[in-house]
């Protein structure tokens, strides 16, 4: 897949801003992800064909990009994103992505729709800290339910807010739900420095 039309760092920091400032709960960041950050995110996901990789809240596409990038012919990727502006963008730049415009929260159904037994990998830029308690439990649900045995879900948390209630309430969610955290990385080229996190569905996950 190729980007038809590639933004510059200024162009895709600006429209970026330009949806915090309409939405800032929704969107819950001043900028987009480094590329060391979208890196680091993808470092323990196998892209092997034959995987499914669902990204959640793409934005204006820094982790897509790089996902896209690594992705081998016969892998399959999904992007789901709430905000249309940002949907429209990613279509525009990747023409043949498969990018649907909805709530997380109804990803059960997106993956049923397309014929999916589940999904291998999910990959979260979702900014659970400031989303209302109940649409991220909501989200977590249905993630827990189309996750995969063994598959794997990663997102990241701004070091500077680790320590904060939501983000610790966020994490023993996880834990509750999966078990303790498979891994954790610290990045520090990125504005704020980042914690990559990551948990793995069990063996015989119920779903
Ligand atoms: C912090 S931005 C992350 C963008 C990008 N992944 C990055 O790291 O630069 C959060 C994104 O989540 C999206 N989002 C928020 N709530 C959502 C929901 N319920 N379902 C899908 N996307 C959502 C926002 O529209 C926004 O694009």
């Amino acid at each position: 897949m190729t980007d038809r039309r590639p933004m510059s760092a200024i162009e895709e920091h600006l429209t970026f801003l330009g949806r915090f400032l309409r939405h800032p709960r929704q969107v819950g960041a001043l900028a987009p992800s480094s590329r060391t950050l979208a890196r680091a995110m993808l470092q323990d996901i196998p892209l092997t064909p034959g995987r499914r990789i669902v990204e959640l809240g793409p934005g204006s596409g820094a982790f897509t990009r790089e996902v896209i990038r690594q992705l081998p012919a016969g892998a399959t990727f999904l992007a789901v994103d709430i905000d249309p502006q940002f949907c429209r963008e990613l279509k525009a730049r990747w023409p043949s992505l498969d990018c649907e415009c909805g709530s997380a929260a109804d990803l059960s159904a997106m993956i049923a729709a397309r014929g999916w037994a589940g999904a291998d990998h999910i990959i979260s830029g979702l900014p659970f800290a400031s989303l209302p308690a109940a649409l991220s439990r909501s989200i977590l649900a249905a993630v827990q339910s189309v996750l995969l045995p063994r598959g794997t879900f990663t997102t990241f948390q701004y070091i500077h807010a680790y320590p904060t209630p939501p983000a610790s309430a966020f994490r023993r969610e996880m834990d509750g739900r999966f078990g303790p955290m498979a891994a954790r990385r610290a990045v520090f080229r990125n504005l704020p420095p980042a914690f990559v996190l990551s948990w793995r569905q069990r063996d015989s996950a119920a779903r």
